[in-house]
């Protein structure tokens, strides 16, 4: 970013000025040091606009051949990073008209001919914002596959499931595993659908009426590939509810994603013991030489604070303002940029790193063992011999206070000691007691039996 002289006239439009803006004020209201991510985009945006005046007679086909000629040689200036970004154009809007105009002159001055900076900054951030959801559906998609990979490989594994934290029943660590599945494929529905809202077309709402010159919307939108327009001009200028809602979408993500890093993080404490993350997303203490730290996850977990934090931001950037446009909405793009970028970093990791889990099924089956996972089994085979399920409760739970008492788990009582507190306990009961009966016998659409798992894991790679 360079500083130069700035001369009144220096942002285009200070003719009306006596003096030019305080060099604190310029930096305070400059944002090309930030919207210059928007550049590509904003070419792409400037280019429909200039054909479609050209196509309705508004600008010559001369000027438009000098337009494309311009925007090539500065979209090449502007990948080989050698563009100078002038912190006095005040954006990436002014910038790039300047520069198209040192290049090839008056074309330059006539592009800004029916549109205002008000409609192609919203045009820009929906471009920018629409292939950026394309690249997190493809994340989500990606960290879908590396779940799915990792639990066909352990639909057998029993693990304890949770309540409360507290061990409650077994269920299969597939099953376990697609559920974040599940919250994935409802995040990308979500962000398809928002993506459709996204996919509108400002341009033609001008600074905030629309427009005096005999425009053609609709072929702008075609090129630019919108499936609709911006029905008011008002609202096209102003509206970033498709920027919160993006961010909302985000923000559940995230939440999914600090979820499971929670409980890699359980799972890899030595108390638990279930898995093993890749030495390479973990680092070491500088002054305990033992210690291995699920640093990724723990940064995930954090990072949903700030991204909880923009769209927060967002809302209240957007509370109080009047029709139409505002230099307030210029502050909704770091937090849109930040919230890309932490959600496109954190999806490429976490698939990596899921597919680097190393899973301990001997540790699972000793914590089952430890919690009376199968009571609830015990239960139910009580009620299948015709005992009521509330007097069925009381039973085991006398049972389960006295396995505690003796210290061992419900299958190893004696059938003796079981038929004292139940004489409709017979010898078929250690069949349920056991963590394999307990599986199997939930082998309905959604439940974790390990033939219903393959299942559900069959649909789940159909969908993807
Ligand atoms: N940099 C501005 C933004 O991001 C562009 C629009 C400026 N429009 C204006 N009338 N000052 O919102």
């Amino acid at each position: 970013m360079t500083e130069s002289n700035a001369s009144p006239a220096a942002g285009g439009w200070s003719g009306r000025f006596s003096e030019p803006v305080s060099e604190l004020v310029k930096r305070y209201t400059a944002s090309v040091g930030f919207d210059h991510r928007l550049a590509e985009f904003d070419i792409r945006g400037s280019l429909a606009h200039a054909r479609m005046l050209g196509a309705c007679g508004i600008l010559s086909a001369t000027d438009v051949a000098d337009i494309e000629r311009g925007m090539a040689a500065l979209l090449e200036e502007i990948r080989a990073g050698r563009f100078e970004w002038k912190l006095e154009l005040e954006d990436v809007h002014l910038n790039i008209e300047r520069r198209l105009t040192e290049l090839v002159g008056d074309a330059g001055k006539r592009l800004h001919t029916g549109r205002s900076r008000n409609d192609q900054v919203a045009t820009d951030v929906r471009l920018w914002l629409r292939a950026a959801i394309d690249e997190i559906d493809a994340g989500l998609r990606g960290l879908q596959s590396a779940l799915l990979e990792l639990a066909a490989a352990h639909v057998d594994t029993a693990m304890p499931g949770f309540t409360h934290l507290q061990v409650a029943q077994p269920v299969s660590f597939a099953h376990h595993l697609l559920a974040y599945f599940e919250m994935l494929a409802r995040d990308r529905e979500r962000m398809a659908d928002c993506r459709r809202r996204v996919n509108r077309l400002p341009l033609g709402a001008a600074a905030l009426a629309g427009t005096s010159y005999p425009i053609d919307r609709a072929r702008v939108a075609r090129e630019l590939g919108f499936e609709d327009i911006c029905r008011n001009s008002l609202d096209a200028v102003s509206d970033r509810d498709f920027a919160i809602e993006f961010t909302a979408a985000a923000s559940l993500v995230m939440t999914h994603l600090s979820r499971l890093s929670e409980e890699l993080i359980l799972w890899m404490s030595p108390r638990f013991g279930f898995i093993d993350l890749a030495d390479r997303f973990c680092t070491g203490s500088s002054i305990m030489p033992q210690k291995k730290n699920p640093d990724v996850p723990e940064l995930v977990r954090g990072k949903v604070g700030r991204v909880n934090g923009h769209l927060i931001g967002l809302l209240t950037l957007m509370k109080g303002q009047p029709l139409a446009y505002n230099k307030d909405n210029q502050e909704d793009k770091e937090p849109l940029f930040d919230t890309v970028d932490t959600l496109l970093m954190t999806l490429a990791i976490y698939a990596d790193m899921v597919g680097g889990i190393r899973v301990r099924p001997e540790a699972m089956r000793a914590a089952l063992a430890q919690g009376y996972a199968t009571a609830t089994d015990l239960a139910d085979y009580l009620v299948r011999r015709g005992v009521p399920f509330r007097d069925a409760h009381e039973v085991v739970a006398r049972a389960v206070r006295h396995a505690e008492q003796v210290g061992c788990d419900l299958p190893d009582l004696p059938l003796a000691q079981l038929q004292a507190f139940s004489p409709a306990i017979g010898e078929d009961v250690y069949a349920v007691l056991t963590v394999e009966g307990s599986l199997a016998s939930r082998a309905h659409p959604g439940g974790t039996a390990p033939s219903a798992v393959r299942e559900a894991l069959e649909q789940a790679r159909g969908r993807l």
